[in-house]
């Protein structure tokens, strides 16, 4: 996947319902993506830090920390080849969010941070809320991809949070320029009725933005982070969640490509 001039494209994970796998579809995104030999940064941005929770790596140059202006330069953790991971600092994040909520949109103080990372791709796993962190994460970004279960709640999760993103763009609040590369359905049952009909409602309202890989309910997804391994090195990758799981990531990817042909 090749970026204009060398320029970093940044996709945040989000939705403000919990429980979406927005960090099972980062980590594993970001570790495909990485497996394609491109330099990927995974940030995470929740006050959960389930990032680090996964691969039990923590550092005290963390999001939380740049924010408070604790520490002035960069340093990742390298999760794997090509793959590097920015901590968010857990609790700290509740104070870093109050200090970002002090500042205005419009000096952008979270972009202005993060404008010397230079990897190729990075992606911010993000916190089940909707808040200042997550409008300035927004900010920052080019795409959002929303994850959405197929369950009742889940369908509203994605209504609503591709509504406050159109509000926050509308209401001019910040430079935000940050599109939804689409939504991909993480969770699914598809012998059930209530997953068939919640697909078929994701269709017919956005039928240019669902990923067409839908991502079924497997016990590997559920099992690979307690073995703090992504889905294509867990059981060597030989796992029907990493055949799934593969095609959504080659999915995204070409529609990444798709966009920055159409933004030349
Ligand atoms: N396709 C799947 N099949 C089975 N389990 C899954 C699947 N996708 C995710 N899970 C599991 O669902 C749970 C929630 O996933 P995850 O933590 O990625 O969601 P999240 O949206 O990041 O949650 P939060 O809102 O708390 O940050 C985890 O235990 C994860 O392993
Ligand atoms: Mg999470």
């Amino acid at each position: 996947m090749k970026n204009r001039g060398g320029v970093s494209i940044k996709i945040a994970v989000m939705t403000m319902k919990g429980g979406q796998a927005k960090t099972t579809l980062a980590i594993n995104l970001a570790s495909r993506i990485a497996k394609a030999r491109r330099e990927v940064l995974l940030i995470d941005s929740d006050i959960q830090a389930n990032v680090t929770t996964t691969f039990k790596r923590d550092h005290h140059c963390n999001l939380a920390n740049v924010i408070l202006g604790r520490v002035s330069n960069f340093e990742f953790i390298e999760l794997e080849r090509h793959l590097s991971f920015f901590p968010s600092g857990g609790e700290a994040m509740v104070e870093a969010s109050s200090y970002l909520s002090q500042t205005r949109f419009k000096d952008a103080l979270f972009k202005n941070l993060l404008s010397s990372i230079n990897h190729k791709i990075v992606i911010i796993d993000t916190a089940p809320s909707w808040s200042d962190v997550s409008r300035n994460i927004l900010m920052y970004v080019d795409y959002v991809i929303v994850p959405v279960v197929t369950d009742y709640l889940g369908f509203s999760g994605c209504d609503q949070i591709m509504s406050y993103i159109d509000e926050f763009k509308e209401s001019k609040l910040g430079q935000c320029k940050a599109e939804v590369l689409g939504i991909a359905i993480t969770r699914s049952q598809p012998r059930t009725n209530l997953s068939q009909t919640i697909t078929e409602g994701l269709r017919e309202r956005w039928s240019n933005l669902l990923f067409k890989r839908v991502i079924e309910e497997s016990v590997s997804i559920q099992e690979a982070p307690a073995f703090q391994q992504n889905i294509f090195d867990y059981r060597k990758g030989r796992t029907r969640g990493a055949e799934m799981y593969d095609q959504l990531c080659k999915e995204i990817m070409r529609r990444i490509i798709e966009r920055q042909k159409d933004s030349l």
